[in-house]
């Protein structure tokens, strides 16, 4: 089974794919956990590239291909043959972050966006994406806490950096493509407790398990 998570910064997604993951295990479960972008090799390399603060020159095509370049690279490497060996895969972010972000965020084209995560996952569709749904003051207040605590304003900050009205988009852009496909998607309120959170997250993965 392959789960994603997304959300707008400090969405708490990284407290939630924990837990589930100790769950996950806890019912007998192989349980891989990964990201996008920087879950292989060449991911970590364009990782580095995407978030950095420094880098405020990226075209917003060239962004787009970098973060295809990571996904392509990833499904090949490490998220397809995990399924294939019978692992459930947990991965923070996928393409829906890409239609979100650089779709809705930046205002590249939607629906050329669905089309190019389809080549650059060969059509690998999640079985469940959690949208961890919260508003984006309290989530940027959270992100921000966490990167001055980490020292990280320089590696991690580029997204973070750009302006409310910006994530507010791609918040919207989260519960619009949720809309579209209530089957796959669960939006999930994470405001509150990380124990409250994830008994909504768990109900949304146990469903479809
Ligand atoms: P993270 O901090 O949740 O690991 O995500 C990295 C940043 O990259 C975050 O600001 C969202 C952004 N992003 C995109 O803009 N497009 C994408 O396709 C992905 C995967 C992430």
């Amino acid at each position: 089974m392959f789960v994603t998570f997304e959300g707008v910064e400090g969405a708490g997604k990284s407290t939630q794919i924990a837990l589930a993951e100790s769950w996950l295990r806890s019912l007998g479960h192989t349980v891989l956990t990964t990201r996008q972008p920087g879950g292989c090799g060449l991911g970590l390399t364009l990782r580095a590239i995407l978030l950095d603060a420094r880098n405020t020159h990226l075209d917003s095509t060239a962004e787009l291909f970098l973060y295809l370049a990571d996904r392509a690279q990833h499904v090949a490497e490490v998220i397809r043959p995990a399924l294939a060996q019978g692992a459930v895969v947990l991965c923070d972010r996928y393409h829906d972050s890409t239609v979100a972000y650089q779709g809705f965020g930046r205002g590249l084209d939607v629906e050329r966006l669905i089309s190019l995560g389809e080549m650059a996952t060969g059509g690998l569709a999640p079985d469940v994406t959690v949208v961890l749904d919260l508003p984006v003051e309290q989530g940027l207040a959270r992100a921000r806490s966490r990167n001055s605590g980490a020292g990280a304003s320089q590696s991690e900050g580029r997204f973070e950096a750009l302006e409310m009205a910006f994530h507010q988009r791609v918040r919207d852009g989260f519960l619009t493509l949720a809309a579209r496909e209530p089957h796959r998607f669960a939006v999930a309120d994470a405001t509150g407790d990380p124990q409250a959170v994830f008994s909504r997250v768990q109900r949304a993965i146990g469903q479809r398990l």
